[in-house]
């Protein structure tokens, strides 16, 4: 019964989203010149609408669509161990790279490398095999943003891919003086997007409360995941 009404909760809240998505698209296709920024400052601010933080976000809204990057690579001999496998440190720079690009395509800043979550390794990738690594945002809280990359090692003659790996990072956009800044809001579009951006919170929670940068009792969607909503608050 309960497993049901936190189903439902959480559908709720996926079909809310998909009502409210094209609503945003739609204005900001048909209002351009209203919604989009010009040199970071948004026309509206110009007509004395209010200026706050959350509106400029929610105006600059981004779908995870834009910040989707794709990068391949080939294992060459530099690239492995001693057993002719990809060294796991190649991998990790290399998603750490996708998972930038992604972050900056978001954000239009440079943006740091926060945090990298648990990265289990679950095949070895060959000498020869072509990685290819598929990066987008999943959820932009306020100067922060997690990004989804899924890494799958393809060989080319053998006509075999698998998926080898998952991961999520975490990357903080930053002035030119090092100053975090805020970033664009992110608006799912897809289930798997509203999945994602739905996830986002309790692994930020999770990684956050790692980082010794949260108390366990503040991490109220993480708690109710465990314990119903009720507990959670
Ligand atoms: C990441 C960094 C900018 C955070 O600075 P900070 O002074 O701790 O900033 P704050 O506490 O104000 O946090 C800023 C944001 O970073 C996030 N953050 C900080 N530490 C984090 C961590 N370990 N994991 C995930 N997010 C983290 C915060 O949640 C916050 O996000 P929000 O604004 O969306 O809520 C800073 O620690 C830094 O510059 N680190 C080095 C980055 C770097 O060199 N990366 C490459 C290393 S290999």
């Amino acid at each position: 019964m309960c497993i049901v009404t936190h189903y439902n909760k959480y559908y709720r809240k996926l079909l809310l989203l998909q009502i409210l998505m094209p609503i945003h698209f739609f204005a900001r296709d048909i209002f351009p010149a209203l919604i989009r920024p010009i040199n970071n400052v948004p026309a509206y601010a110009t007509f004395g609408l209010p200026d706050s933080k959350h509106y400029i976000c929610a105006m600059n809204a981004k779908t995870p669509k834009e910040s989707h990057t794709i990068m391949n690579e080939l294992v060459l001999p530099n690239d492995t161990n001693t057993l002719n496998n990809l060294m796991g440190g190649r991998l990790l720079h290399w998603m750490d790279i996708a998972a930038a690009i992604a972050a900056q395509k978001h954000c239009n800043r440079i943006v740091v490398t926060a945090s990298v979550d648990n990265v289990s390794f679950k095949h070895s990738i060959k000498l020869g095999d072509v990685v290819t690594i598929e990066a987008k945002v999943s959820r932009a809280f306020n100067t922060s943003v997690e990004v989804r990359l899924d890494v799958w090692a393809e060989n080319i003659p053998s006509g075999t891919r698998i998926k080898s790996n998952e991961a999520y990072y975490t990357f903080v956009a930053l002035d030119h003086n090092n100053h975090t800044v805020p970033v664009p809001e992110l608006i799912p579009e897809s289930i798997e997007d509203m999945v994602l951006f739905e996830g986002a919170l309790r692994r930020r929670q999770l990684r956050l409360i790692l980082a010794g940068k949260m108390k366990p009792d503040d991490a109220t969607e993480l708690k109710a995941l465990f314990f119903g909503e009720e507990e959670g608050k």
